[in-house]
């Protein structure tokens, strides 16, 4: 029993039922932050999921079959990620060279209808390359390793235009990832052929300060016109030289190159004069059959 002539017990009586509050109140909230940090990729899946839509519920379902690595990423067969197509208002996810990005936000140009729904919920990999968007062949369609040199970079800039632009969700087990995530030999192989291909590229540019590119122009009467300038290939330089076809290691087709005089008399193998054209020609004239 509380003795009321005591003003000093009543108040510490006070003080202890507003510890045993707030001993309560920080309980709940060392409750709920466990429970946030445990459910948390639930929440966040089911706020973004909207619940109750009948699609993100199916949705949430393969959230949970897809794994998720330790980093965070999540690994998806091709199943899985198939569902990610844009159909009925799920979110649309697309891989290439078996990462998987979240192109939601660009719903204008892959959502269903739209222009480049082909490449929603797959890995087309080569479809960035060819322009194919008819048919998807599963056995094909990333199988990337025989590109041209130049393909494969350019399927490489794709590939950086979706890192920057979109949200990167994971892998894709299959051609590039193993059931962990890891790179397959396969993966080795491309990285290894996308190196060659940059160490080309490189060796090209340099050959271009020594050899720049020629002006070309096309009329029908006369077909293509090659010449040189002081400043054609976009190389500024005190000379204007002779056209040449130049022939690089790995490239599917000649460029006109400009050669200086000291050069005219050059064995290299890669650079022959165009046909019907003199030693010291400033143009030289051709037809593509
Ligand atoms: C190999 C052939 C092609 C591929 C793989 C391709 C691929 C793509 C992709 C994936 C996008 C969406 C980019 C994004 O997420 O923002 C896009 C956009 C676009 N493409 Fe293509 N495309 C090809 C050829 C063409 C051609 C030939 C044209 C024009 C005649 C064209 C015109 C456009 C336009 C106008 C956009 C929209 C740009 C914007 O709104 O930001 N594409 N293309």
């Amino acid at each position: 029993m509380r003795d009321v002539n005591n003003p000093v017990s009543i108040a510490q009586l006070e003080m202890l039922e507003f510890l045993k509050h707030l001993f309560r109140l920080q309980f709940l909230l060392i409750v709920a932050a466990v429970l946030t940090g445990v459910y948390y990729n639930q929440l966040i899946n089911w706020i973004t999921n909207k619940a109750g839509d009948p699609a993100s519920e199916s949705l949430a379902v393969s959230y949970e079959n897809s794994q998720a690595l330790s980093s965070g990423e999540q690994l998806f067969t091709r199943d899985e990620l198939a569902k990610f197509n844009g159909e009925n208002g799920t979110p649309i996810y697309l891989a290439i060279i078996g990462t998987v990005f979240d192109v939601s936000k660009g719903i204008k140009h892959y959502g269903p209808g739209c222009s480049y729904n082909f490449f929603a919920g797959r890995d087309a990999s080569v479809s960035f390359i060819n322009g194919e968007f008819e048919s998807y062949d599963v056995g094909k369609a990333d199988d990337v390793i025989s590109l041209k040199s130049n393909d494969l970079l350019s399927l490489e800039n794709w590939q950086q235009f979706y890192r920057k632009e979109y949200k990167y969700k994971g892998k894709l087990i299959g051609r590039f990832y193993d059931e962990k995530g890891e790179p397959t030999h396969y993966h080795w192989k491309y990285l290894a052929l996308l190196e060659q291909a940059k160490t080309a590229k490189a060796q090209a540019e340099q050959l271009r300060e020594v050899y720049p590119d020629c002006n070309i122009e096309w009329s029908e009467e006369r077909g293509t016109r090659v010449w040189c300038t002081k400043s054609s290939g976009g190389k500024q330089r005190e000379w204007v030289g002779y056209p040449r076809k130049l022939f690089e290691v790995g490239a599917s087709n000649f460029r006109c190159a400009c050669i200086q005089e000291k050069d005219l008399d050059t064995t290299d193998v890669m650079l022959k004069q165009y046909d019907d054209c003199g030693l010291r020609a400033y143009e030289c004239y051709y037809k593509v059959d």
